[in-house]
């Protein structure tokens, strides 16, 4: 009935390109669909924020690992390997990994994460007799210096971890982008 006096409207009176107004099926459609959506979301946003909580905290700032003495790092990088509990969502795990550890020419310690800015493999130190020296990916031939500077392949330096050294022992902390480079 409304769509019959919209028409008749249309024909006595109202001129091409003037605002219609809204009949009453689309004041009820929108009205009723936007207080679905409401509701909807009233259900499913707290269902989300369910689901998504735990990856959101943030990592407690305290989390250092305590990995080697002191004494053990040299200038040439070491593969030191330790334990860290990892929660992912609601599952909570221990993980074991892996930090190359050595001093710069200026005595200050840093540690590096193995995994490879290409595509995720595990690089080595002095893998590969063509590149003394650095660190190479096995998978692709990435290449890396001891600071961890991608020199082929890779997009990005290798990535560093927070350390600190406490009554003779190293400590690594969160993972970063790399400073050095
Ligand atoms: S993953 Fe290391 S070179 Fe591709």
């Amino acid at each position: 009935m409304s769509d019959h006096n919209n028409h008749k409207e249309e024909q006595h009176g109202k001129k091409p390109g003037t605002k219609r107004e809204m009949s009453r099926r689309q004041f009820l459609s929108y009205t009723l669909g936007g207080a679905g959506g409401f509701m909807g979301a009233g259900i499913i946003i707290p269902m989300i924020r369910f689901a998504v909580d735990p990856v959101l905290q943030k990592q407690s700032a305290s989390d250092w690992v305590k990995v080697v003495e002191e004494s053990k790092i040299t200038n040439v990088p070491q593969a030191f390997t330790f334990q860290v509990h990892q929660v992912d969502g609601w599952y909570e795990s221990d993980a074991e990994l892996v930090a190359w550890i050595s001093k710069d020419s200026g005595g200050k310690l840093f540690a590096l994460n193995p995994t490879c800015k290409h595509l995720g493999c595990t690089v080595n130190w002095n893998d590969n007799p063509a590149y003394k020296d650095q660190y190479f990916c096995p998978c692709h031939g990435a290449h890396y210096t001891q600071d961890g500077k991608n020199l082929a392949v890779a997009p990005k330096p290798l990535d560093e971890y927070t350390t600190k050294v406490e009554n003779g022992f190293v400590y690594v902390g969160q993972l970063h982008a790399n400073t050095r480079v």
